[in-house]
């Protein structure tokens, strides 16, 4: 069987329609869609991306940390930030910074703020319910905004781009950890048979939930590529754009700045 490539899944819907997985729908029901997806796996999440993940996900958001490099009394926005996992790294590795953790679904939050109070971080954390399409925030309040595995269950993400740029104070920066197209042909046929196969067995067995894990699946492969998320950033007036592949283009880190 042939190896499929991004491109096979990059077809985009007509303008005001998107994907939720592999279905097309009007770009306006994504947000009640995917609030469904995350109140349900809420409580379960941070276990399923370990088991997931076999715990790459935090070499990856150590990556995204270390590109970052926040510094003391930076104001900073984590996007789609759910249980907490960004901001509390912001945090760790820049005390004298705030981070305001925004999403779209309550329970992902109160997860957050749960585990926050369990590790004793107490301050310089915000907690804001948002849509990552029309942030609550005054222009250019932030010296950088991060989003990881968010982008990808935005309806909008031209215009997600567009308000990260708006919120972003001049020499601020984006940072975009996200599900990308693997660059290495030998690792994406296993890749493939690991996403659709286990991943939803994984979800059923421990989440309850395969349909959850079935639309994660769906909605890396419709993600745009490396190169077309770079240009879709560019286009929104971010410049020095760039970004690098995480174990062999799984994931992929993108940067920008505002000047
Ligand atoms: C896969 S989780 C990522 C959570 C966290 N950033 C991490 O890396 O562990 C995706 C999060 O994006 C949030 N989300 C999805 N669409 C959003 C939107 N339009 N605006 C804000 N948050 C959104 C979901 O509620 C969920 O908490």
């Amino acid at each position: 069987m042939p190896v499929e490539t991004p491109e096979d899944h990059q077809t985009q819907p007509e303008s005001g329609a998107t994907w939720f997985g592999y279905r097309r729908i009007e770009a306006g029901q994504k947000a009640a869609l995917v609030q469904g997806v995350f109140s349900s796996v809420a409580g379960k999440y941070d276990l399923m991306n370990d088991l997931m993940s076999g715990g790459i996900h935090r070499l990856w958001k150590a990556a995204m940390l270390d590109w970052l490099n926040p510094r003391p009394g930076w104001n900073c926005l984590d996007v789609a930030g759910g249980t907490g996992d960004i901001a509390f790294r912001i945090r760790e590795r820049q005390p004298q910074s705030h981070v305001t953790i925004c999403d779209l679904t309550p329970a992902m939050l109160e997860v957050g703020r749960d585990r926050a109070i369990d590790k004793g971080i107490l301050s310089g954390l915000d907690w804001v319910s948002g849509n990552a399409e029309d942030l609550p925030f005054e222009e250019m309040q932030f010296d950088s905004y991060t989003i990881a595995f968010g982008l990808r269950n935005v309806g909008r993400q031209q215009r997600a781009l567009e308000e990260a740029y708006r919120v972003l104070k001049p020499g601020g920066r984006v940072l975009c950890l996200e599900f990308s197209h693997v660059a290495v042909p030998a690792l994406a046929q296993l890749y493939d048979t690991y996403s659709f196969k286990v991943l939803p067995w994984l979800g059923e067995i421990v989440a309850k939930d395969r349909d959850s894990y079935q639309y994660l699946v769906e909605s890396i492969r419709k993600f745009p590529t490396q190169d077309n998320l770079a240009a879709m950033m560019t286009k929104a007036g971010f410049r020095q754009v760039s970004y690098r592949n995480l174990t062999g283009g799984i994931a992929a880190l993108h940067s920008g700045w505002r000047v």
